[in-house]
């Protein structure tokens, strides 16, 4: 094992661990709805698993298992539908040329900022006329034309993918929400409004230059910080539904997971302006499992079990592996999904989540399911 300390002085919740450890390094690149708070990760990695071993996360999200992992020197196969999820998950445990990278991220900024300084006009003429409908919405039309300026210079550089993931970052933030509001927001603010959050009167978003002279210089610090623990384990992220996948012959000494729940989030609606940007990257939501396309009733939760079962029998699992997977099991479905997988049940731990936005702190339960290969 890592590590072995006294488990009862142990508080699941990492409620005393700041913000700033809780996001550090990679893991606050981009935005994600649902991610693990890294410190969860490691606790149960460090417990029960040994230098080399290979981890599985089937449901791998924006990549925090597989980054947790590489700290601790565990090769890790993380698989996820969603495109712009998956590329996330890359860029965070890419290596980079980081002096390049640095050249690169301050060139595509200085070429924006001459974009600005040239009144926004676009080279050879007339700008195009939509970005889509949800960029159309949300965007003030000069934070729109600088986005879409700075994603015609992408091409340019060889660490394209870093500079896609700093350009969706400042998407998000430059869109016409309250401050108060950016997770869920309902509707485009255009005029000057009372900020729950700054309890004062701010004005809408204009410009994303701001946000992409920031996010690029908080990116590259980002990914030089994290490449001082880059271990060399394997690290392999593959785009596909893991009801699905083909596993090539790889066996696990475990599984860190965290499905998505049912009727809870929408992985790919709350990647809209990622999915606008780059119409390359395919939409996948029809494969999504317990999304709340399909609701809550019987059927959803009956075809969600059938589905987490599926993936979690799938994974070719050393016979002593461990299996720890994160769920807010609201409905009582984790029992009946071991029963299927062929799993049984070691422990369940519970530990209260603090949901922080900008708005409130919504708390909920969640448990950990240790599970193990029914011999
Ligand atoms: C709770 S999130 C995982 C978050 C992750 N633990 C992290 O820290 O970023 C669940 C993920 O499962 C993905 N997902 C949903 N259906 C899937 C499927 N059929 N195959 C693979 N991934 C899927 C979603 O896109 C989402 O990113």
């Amino acid at each position: 094992m890592l590590a072995r300390d006294d488990e009862s002085a142990l508080d699941l919740s990492f409620r005393e661990v700041r913000e700033r450890h809780r996001t550090k390094h990679v893991h606050r690149l981009h935005p994600y709805l649902g991610k693990f708070i890294p410190q969860l990760v490691e606790h149960f990695l460090r417990r029960n698993f040994r230098l080399g071993d290979w981890l599985l996360d089937p449901f791998a999200g924006s990549g925090t298992a597989l980054v947790e992992a590489n700290v601790l020197g565990l090769n890790a196969v993380g698989v996820e539908l969603s495109a712009w999820n998956a590329l996330i998950a890359r860029v965070k445990l890419g290596r980079y040329d980081l002096p390049l990278l640095e050249s690169e991220v301050r060139d595509a900024v200085a070429q924006l900022e001459g974009f600005v300084r040239g009144a926004r006009r676009w080279p050879g003429g007339g700008a195009p006329s939509s970005s889509g409908p949800y960029l159309d919405l949300w965007l003030a039309p000069e934070a729109r034309a600088e986005v879409l300026f700075f994603r015609t210079l992408i091409p340019r550089y060889v660490h394209g993918d870093v500079l896609r993931v700093i350009l969706s970052r400042a998407t998000r933030s430059a869109r016409q929400v309250a401050h108060y509001d950016l997770a869920r927001p309902q509707r485009p603010v255009r005029e000057p409004y009372y900020c729950l959050k700054h309890r004062r009167i701010c004005a809408p978003i204009t410009s994303a230059l701001k946000f992409l002279r920031r996010y690029a210089l908080d990116t590259v610090r980002r990914l030089r910080e994290f490449a001082a623990l880059h271990t060399p384990a394997e690290a392999v992220i593959l785009c596909a539904d893991a009801r699905t996948v083909g596993y090539d012959g790889w066996q696990f000494d475990g599984v860190f997971t965290s499905p998505p729940y049912v009727g809870l989030i929408d992985y790919h609606d709350q990647h809209r302006y990622a999915y606008e940007l780059f119409p390359d990257q395919p939409d996948q939501a029809a494969g999504e499992i317990g999304s709340p396309r399909h609701g809550t009733g019987r059927a959803a939760r009956e075809t969600y079990v059938g589905d987490v079962a599926t993936v979690l029998r799938r994974a070719p699992l050393r016979p002593a592996a461990h299996v720890f997977v994160v769920a807010n099991d609201a409905h009582g479905l984790y029992p009946e999904i071991a029963r299927r997988a062929g799993l049984e049940l070691v422990a369940t731990m519970h530990r209260p989540v603090l949901m922080r936005t900008e708005r409130d702190n919504a708390q909920y339960r969640e448990s950990v399911f240790h599970l193990r290969k029914r011999q």
